[in-house]
């Protein structure tokens, strides 16, 4: 069951938001229309989603160092894979937009803050094998289980940065040239968020697209997307109430969107 505070913002967000005759913005349209409500499957979906089922009857444990948000941030104690891919991995319906998202506007260097067991860097490095994906996970035995995951799956253009965010992020940021596309899942707390937001707006351009993950899961999270909303350098924000898309499409009308997902 949905805690109360998620289960009256997701009660406000329905009643907000629009279905596709709402949408009057073309992109918005054509992005809804086409990837976000897109019901095909792709090749890379079960392939992954065996994987997860695999890593959901793990019972072996590892030790774990909570880099998260919460009371038990900074301590360090066993955890079975099982748990870690039934509390911390996206639920599929969300990995696979993000799959779409990125099969779509064929993003060149992506970067994904929260590996855990790498499904959703799994679903963003086979929508474009292109791609270099930089995965960020600070737990370096979590980071261990993903790498044989991305193995087993045969995908050698992710790349592990292993470390906490708020000393890897910068270090990386400036070893590219620019950002296409950001999964931010890494630590759902406002003061974080932000910071690792503005660190990587320093490499956007027109066309990058940044994926916040988790709007309404605490006040923190909440405010922080009020504020990425509100950014003067975003231009556009899709609110799908568990993940917000952000454009900066200078060219097309600044406009929020909120809609049924
Ligand atoms: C919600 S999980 C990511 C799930 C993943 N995106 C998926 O859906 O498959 C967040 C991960 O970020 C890591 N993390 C949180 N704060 C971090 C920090 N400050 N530095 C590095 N990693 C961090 C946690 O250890 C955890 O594995």
């Amino acid at each position: 069951m949905l805690p109360f505070h998620l289960a009256a913002n997701y009660l406000l967000y329905c009643l907000r938001a629009f279905k596709l005759h709402g949408v009057h913005s073309p992109f918005v349209f054509e992005l809804y229309q086409n990837v976000i409500l897109h019901e095909g499957d792709y090749y890379a979906y079960p392939l992954i989603e065996k994987m997860r089922s695999s890593l959901l009857l793990e019972d072996r444990a590892i030790p774990v160092t909570d880099f998260g948000a919460g009371p038990k941030a900074g301590l360090k104690k066993n955890r079975k894979i099982s748990y870690i891919a039934r509390t911390s991995a996206k639920p599929a319906k969300y990995a696979q937009l993000l799959f779409r998202l990125v099969a779509h506007f064929q993003p060149r260097t992506i970067f994904d803050l929260g590996t855990s067991l790498g499904i959703t860097s799994s679903y963003l490095a086979m929508a474009n094998k292109q791609a270099r994906v930089y995965t960020f996970e600070g737990c370096p035995s979590i980071a261990a289980e993903a790498k044989e995951n991305f193995e087993k799956l045969g995908i050698p253009h992710v790349q592990q940065v292993i470390g906490n965010l708020d000393d890897t992020l910068s270090k990386q940021l400036q070893k590219v040239e620019q950002l296409d596309f950001v999964f931010f899942d890494g630590n759902h707390r406002y003061e974080p968020t932000m910071r690792y937001f503005e660190a990587c707006l320093s490499k956007h351009h027109e066309h990058s697209v940044f994926v916040i993950d988790d709007l309404y899961w605490s006040a923190e999270m909440k405010r922080a997307w009020q504020e990425i909303r509100q950014h003067p350098q975003v231009c556009q924000t899709v609110d799908l109430f568990y993940i917000g898309l952000v454009f900066f499409r200078k060219t097309q009308p600044k406009e929020r969107f909120t809609l049924l997902y």
